[in-house]
């Protein structure tokens, strides 16, 4: 059974995982960095590729010991090589590459967003998916950087259907926190927050809901809540925040559901999965089950850790292509973003 040491450093997350062919997860352990960055307000990329570099090879060593897994045991590594922050790559890719070299094992240079279309895939002894990786399905891939709708056809075939023209969700979830004052990122405290808001009192832009189009546009989303938020003192935005919340997170919720259900009427898909950080979010994935319900669809949400960044998706990506003989060469470089090789038209 082929087993693969996982690294996922391209934005300010280091993860390392061992994840085996059947996409068994043996162990994912990751180190954050939110705190070095909140009081930026935002990832500062020097800063989270020096702190991959504290992070990286001690969270290696600890994997190894706490798996019980030697070196000559893996099968190879799998990198996250793309898209994502220069420095924060070159980290995970010269570390890959020198672990491979000095093991002796092959490694393989990975996409980042196609470490979270398998990401639902993942199973361990709490989680188990309900379909394979190798049926056909639609995915939603919302996150800090990322709002895709993906037709995948199989294993490798990934089509991209729809972008977001501007923001990205999970970004417009962070920038409304820091409009109301929370810390960054503040899309898991926008969640929390939201519990027993009123999602209906603050009326909220749904960009291009009621188009044809499969894009989406979470820009409008901004200017609204500039303007909400202008015409309130500090004291009524801190008694109001659960209102706020809720009305936003419904907003960015009923567009991603929109373009969602859209892509399923044209694709004609009868398997879904959502994928991302954003996929976290407790009403997105209410909404995603219930509407998967009426529309008769089997849907896949992984767990809240596999949906934020992690390895053990990197490792499922590169150990299905480690299995079909694949692996990078010593030229093979980071770039910051995806290779037009990744997608297909
Ligand atoms: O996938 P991810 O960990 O990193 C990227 O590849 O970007 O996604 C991080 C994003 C952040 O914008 C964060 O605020 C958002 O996911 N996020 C959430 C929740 N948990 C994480 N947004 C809304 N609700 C959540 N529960
Ligand atoms: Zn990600």
């Amino acid at each position: 059974m082929a087993l693969c040491l996982a690294i996922e450093t391209s934005c300010d997350d280091t993860s390392v995982a061992l994840v085996s062919e059947t996409g068994e997860v043996r162990r994912c352990l990751s180190q954050g960095q939110d705190a070095a960055h909140a009081p930026f307000g935002g990832i500062v990329p020097e800063i989270a590729c020096r702190n991959h570099t504290f992070h990286l090879l001690p969270l290696i060593e600890q994997l190894l010991t706490d798996a019980q897994v030697t070196p000559e045991q893996i099968t190879g590594l799998a990198v996250t090589s793309r898209p994502g922050l220069i420095g924060s790559l070159i980290v995970g890719v010269v570390t890959a590459k020198t672990l491979a070299m000095s093991w002796q094992k092959p490694w393989i240079a990975v996409n980042h967003l196609e470490g979270h279309l398998l990401a639902p895939f993942l199973r361990d002894s709490q989680y188990q998916p309900q379909f394979s990786w190798d049926e056909p399905y639609l995915a939603l891939a919302v996150s800090g950087g990322h709002s895709t709708i993906y037709e995948v056809e199989g294993l490798h075939r990934y089509r991209r259907l729809g972008n977001t023209l501007d923001d990205a969700a999970g970004e417009a979830f962070d920038k409304f926190g820091k409009m109301i004052g929370l810390g960054f990122p503040g899309g898991v405290q926008v969640d929390r927050l939201s519990d027993g808001g009123d999602a209906k009192k603050y009326e909220f832009p749904r960009g291009l809901i009621h188009e044809e189009t499969l894009n989406m546009s979470f820009s409008g989303l901004k200017s609204a809540a500039h303007r909400i938020l202008s015409q309130m003192s500090a004291s009524e935005i801190e008694k109001e925040r659960s209102h706020l919340c809720a009305s936003f997170q419904e907003a960015v919720v009923d567009a991603l559901m929109a373009k969602l259900d859209l892509a399923a009427m044209k694709t004609k898909s009868r398997n879904v999965v959502i994928t991302g950080g954003v996929s976290a979010n407790r009403c997105l994935r209410r909404k995603v089950q219930e509407w998967a319900q009426v529309r008769r669809l089997k849907v896949q949400i992984p767990p809240p850790r596999y949906c934020t960044d992690n390895a053990a998706m990197v490792g499922l990506a590169g150990v299905l292509r480690l299995v079909r003989g694949e692996s990078s060469t010593w030229a093979t470089a980071p770039t910051p973003s995806s290779l037009p090789t990744d997608f297909i038209a």
